[in-house]
């Protein structure tokens, strides 16, 4: 029985798609989400410095009391949870792209997947992908140039959001994808735009449901859930600007924190 948080950390707002569903699952827990929209977007940086915002972020959950950490970011997941795990004395469990998914499910042996830059350039991205082909199978990428941003903002309109999208997706569709996989925590805000302008015989395949089980399983192994009757709370920080409220649930409260 542990009370303590579970702290799940973001380049900003996309992340809380997962704590969405995660409060849904372990609704006893208490939650602490930054998001570090300060330094937001992390798809083009570099390594080096996605490695050592994710450990600051790392470092202030810890401070704050929190006994898991979820990367609720496919960046900084494939580009520095190798590092975390030396460094940080807690159990890291992050998100990455549902590529394994996506090469059992396929059957036109052509996979789509949109995610940021430093994602479809990560090492960890490159090994699973390799690790896991089966052959003929082809994986052709898009790179969400400015997507993150634009959630982030919340502004732009459905019509030019469909002109950036129709853009990314259209050569995806060419080469007879038979899935989607989302590679980026943001992306789950504009599924349903996703998913009008994709055929219907194309599936979207993210990994919210399957690393929200393992988060789970994670505490049951470590003895570590809090198996208190009443409903946990939730705390959200970001260290920037105010995050706009376009894509996230009313209820949550929003609060100012350096980090
Ligand atoms: N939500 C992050 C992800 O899943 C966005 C990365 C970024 O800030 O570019 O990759």
């Amino acid at each position: 029985m542990d009370n303590r948080p579970i702290g799940l950390f973001d380049s900003g707002i996309g992340g809380i798609s997962i704590l969405d569903k995660l409060k849904e699952l372990l609704p006893n827990e208490n939650f602490i989400f930054l998001a570090d929209n300060k330094n937001c977007p992390y798809g083009s940086r570099s390594k080096k410095e996605i490695i050592s915002l994710s450990t600051k972020n790392c470092e202030k959950l810890i401070e704050l009391n929190c006994k898991a950490i979820v990367i609720a970011c496919n960046t900084a997941t494939t580009n520095a949870i190798e590092k975390l795990r030396e460094v940080i004395g807690i159990p890291i469990i992050g998100i990455e792209p549902g590529i394994k998914p996506a090469i059992s499910y396929t059957k036109t042996k052509n996979i789509g997947i949109l995610a940021t830059e430093k994602t479809l350039n990560s090492k960890l991205f490159f090994e699973t992908t390799n690790d896991n082909k089966i052959n003929d199978i082809k994986i052709h990428e898009q790179i969400g140039y400015k997507l993150v941003n634009i959630i982030e903002d919340g502004i732009i309109s459905k019509k030019e959001l469909d002109t950036i999208l129709t853009l990314y997706l259209n050569p995806m569709i060419e080469k007879n994808i038979d899935c989607l996989v989302l590679g980026c925590t943001h992306y789950h805000y504009i599924k349903d735009n996703i998913k009008e302008i994709l055929p219907t015989r194309i599936s979207i395949i993210d990994t919210i449901t399957p690393v929200n089980k393992h988060i789970k399983n994670v505490l049951i192994l470590n003895e570590s859930l809090n198996l208190h009757k009443n409903k946990g709370y939730i705390k959200i920080f970001y260290n920037g600007k105010k995050l706009s409220e376009k894509y996230i649930r009313k209820e949550y409260k929003l609060n100012y924190l350096e980090f």
